[in-house]
């Protein structure tokens, strides 16, 4: 239903189970490295789309992160591909959808390729760090980020969003971000081809996001994913 595979006869290689599955965590638990823990009843999907709300609460026991804790002031919600990503030599893959997504100060929606084995790879699809901007990232080290940080216009609507991967050289992998049908960056992962990704989608608070976070609730949606893979 709202989640589908797009195939396009003779281009593309059909890849099933890739459904989000609603109301999951992250692949790895509830906490990662910001003030949510993610919990199922926070990510909802009805009328095909994705709903996830942030709400304030109190009382919960803290994250671990990086050797620090992490104070938890939220829950929400996270949802992730049920199957691994790679770029096969030759492949490719894009991601398209539509998100509406907060900016405010201490929210930090995002949609997202991270490694399954180690780190990097990470591609940021698309995010929003609480600045009034969408970033666009890839990594190939902690400290070597290609990164790109635009005006995200009109957040109480719907934007769309589409991602390109494709095989570059054999080795690394050329990402196009497009923002409502325009090309906005072009980054290279090196090294990416025959790499692993899960695919998230998550409303993660403070962290990168700054603090305070809001005090009331916060939602972010997503509708009309698709996957589409180029992988021979
Ligand atoms: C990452 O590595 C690729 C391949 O070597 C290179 O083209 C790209 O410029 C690098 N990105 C950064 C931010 O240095
Ligand atoms: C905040 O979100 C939670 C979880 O979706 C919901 O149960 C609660 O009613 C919401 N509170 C308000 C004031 O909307």
């Amino acid at each position: 239903m709202w989640l589908q595979i797009l195939l396009l006869a003779g281009v593309v290689k059909i890849e099933s189970n890739i459904q989000l599955p609603p109301g999951r965590t992250y692949r790895w638990g509830p906490t990662h490295n910001g003030a949510a823990r993610m919990d199922r009843a926070h990510a909802i999907v009805s009328s095909e789309t994705l709903t996830i709300t942030a709400q304030p609460v109190n009382g919960q026991p803290p994250a671990g992160h990086g050797g620090k804790q992490i104070a938890i002031k939220y829950l929400s919600g996270a949802v992730h591909g049920k199957k691994q990503l790679t770029v096969t030599p030759g492949g490719g893959f894009d991601f398209v959808g539509s998100f509406r997504a907060t900016t405010t100060k201490g929210t930090w929606p995002a949609f997202w390729l991270t490694a399954v084995k180690g780190w990097p790879p990470e591609i940021d699809l698309a995010e929003w760090k609480g600045s009034g901007k969408i970033s666009f990232n890839t990594f190939n080290a902690s400290n070597q980020v290609a990164s790109k940080n635009i005006d995200f216009p009109r957040p109480e609507s719907f934007h769309d969003i589409k991602t390109e991967l494709r095989d570059k050289n054999g080795k690394d992998v050329e990402v196009k971000f497009h923002m409502d049908g325009q090309l906005v960056a072009t980054q290279v992962g090196r090294g990416y081809v025959g790499q692993a990704f899960w695919l998230i989608v998550n409303l993660q608070m403070e962290g990168s996001s700054g603090a305070p976070g809001p005090s009331k609730n916060t939602t972010y949606a997503m509708k009309n994913l698709h996957v589409i893979s180029y992988n021979k």
